[in-house]
């Protein structure tokens, strides 16, 4: 069974991480020598995780309760969580299927004198242009934030030069994971050196639960290794178990009530160590071998089949998502010849302020509900890529279609003409 959940790190990565569970190097030293990496190493900024960061960004800026954030419509539940904890208002930017970028109309139907940010996320790998957004933001005095989470292309791409504020998740299951951490590169000083004091008033992570996370994650990794991984799914399925479930449950970083206690921590020095080692050896051409299999795996798709970001002019496939208009008949198909795609998706639709439902992101919504993610991964060879694209061509009455005539893919065909954009 070719699974989709898989761990970008080499168990040489993971021995190395535990070997630096004992480290005595200096944080400040570690932190350093993160920020040289990157190509404006005085904006840099390394955290415990992209939600450590957003979080202190927040605060940084108090922004008077009430001020309003512009967001890609489609985000984890913790980002909008976090912009909520401040008091903040967060509003939806409905979202355009073709390149998953927020749709500017949509942009500008939430734009409001309370406004005061708008946070746009690249998602699945794939980097879209944001100098529309920017125009609009420059317009109206607006910060925009870019949240990179899911698109790590190696540290020369440290954010676009127009974004006040660009972050990087390198969390369990993202591109060059170091089980944890993120860095941000924030534009100004001043918001910059704010944060870095808040910061500073963090505890540490400490050594134990460094380690408990580290071997948390290993032990996961371990699972995810072929044929014990087999033998797993295979009891999972025996006990009525939903494997994927399980596991997606697992990877969450800051699970339970007291999460936000838990996210406000500076990272340890073991973590520092490991993720300064996967930012130095990050290897640009296993990159490029991913991009030219999601490319190729495009090209095994059906025609006329509609994918999220399919015309992004960027895109490093960190994963392979798919619409379906029966997206349970597909998972099906797909499971019995053994490639186990899944539904299951850590997005969720941010939702409008109860009193503006007319900025209900109605495309963000019609995407989660038609999204299958591909078992995609470097392991799978060529010839089974083809076998996944004879299945999907075989379901290709389930899936999405691209609307004929439209020169870009439109989730809502009937609403063409009609008062949404998209
Ligand atoms: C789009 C997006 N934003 C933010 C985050 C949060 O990143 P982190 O786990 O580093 O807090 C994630 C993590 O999954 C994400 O996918």
């Amino acid at each position: 069974m070719w699974l989709r959940m898989r761990f970008d790190i080499e168990w040489f990565d993971v021995a190395y991480g535990l070997c630096r569970a004992g480290t005595r190097r200096d944080r400040a030293e570690l932190e350093r020598s993160i920020r040289e990496r990157w190509p404006s190493p005085e904006q840099m900024f390394p955290c415990l995780s992209v939600r450590t960061a957003f979080d202190l960004l927040w605060k940084a800026l108090d922004f008077p309760p009430g001020s309003e954030v512009v967001m890609s419509a489609l985000t984890i539940p913790d980002m909008v969580r976090i912009v909520e904890h401040h008091r903040l208002v967060p509003v939806p930017a409905d979202l355009n299927v073709a390149d998953m970028a927020p749709d500017l109309d949509s942009i500008r139907r939430a734009i409001t004198p309370a406004t005061r940010a708008i946070v746009v996320a690249h998602l699945f790998g794939s980097r879209i242009p944001i100098e529309p957004i920017l125009e609009i933001a420059r317009q109206h005095g607006l910060l925009v934030i870019e949240d990179c989470a899911q698109a790590f292309a190696g540290c020369h791409f440290d954010g676009h030069a127009g974004a006040d504020v660009s972050m990087f998740s390198f969390g369990p299951i993202k591109t060059a994971t170091a089980f944890g951490g993120g860095v941000f590169r924030v534009g100004d000083p001043r918001i910059l050196s704010r944060m870095e004091s808040l910061h500073a008033e963090y505890p540490v992570q400490s050594r134990g639960s460094y380690l408990k996370r580290f071997a948390k994650y290993s032990v996961l990794k371990g699972m995810s290794c072929r044929p014990l991984r087999d033998a797993i799914l295979a009891v999972y399925r025996a006990a009525g178990f939903d494997y994927d479930r399980w596991i997606s449950g697992v990877v969450r970083a800051f699970p339970g009530p007291k999460w936000l206690d838990r996210l406000r921590h500076q990272p340890s020095a073991p973590l520092l160590s490991l993720l300064e080692r996967r930012l130095s050896t990050f290897d640009e051409t296993w990159l490029a071998a991913r991009t030219a299999r999601g490319n190729r795996m495009a090209r095994l798709m059906p025609d006329g089949a509609m994918r999220p970001a399919m015309n992004a002019s960027e895109h490093s496939y960190w994963v392979f998502p798919i619409l379906a208009d029966e997206p349970d008949r597909v998972v099906a198909a797909l499971a019995q010849a053994g490639f186990d795609a899944t539904r299951r998706s850590s997005l969720r639709a941010v939702e409008p302020p109860a009193d503006r439902p007319e900025l209900d992101p109605h495309h963000a919504r019609d995407i989660l509900s038609r999204m299958i993610f591909l078992p995609l991964c470097p392991e799978m060879p060529r010839r089974e890529m083809e076998r996944m694209g004879k299945i999907l061509e075989s379901q290709a009455d389930c899936l999405t279609k691209v609307s004929a005539g439209s020169e870009t893919p439109v989730l809502f065909p009937r609403m063409l003409g009609g008062s949404r954009s998209g």
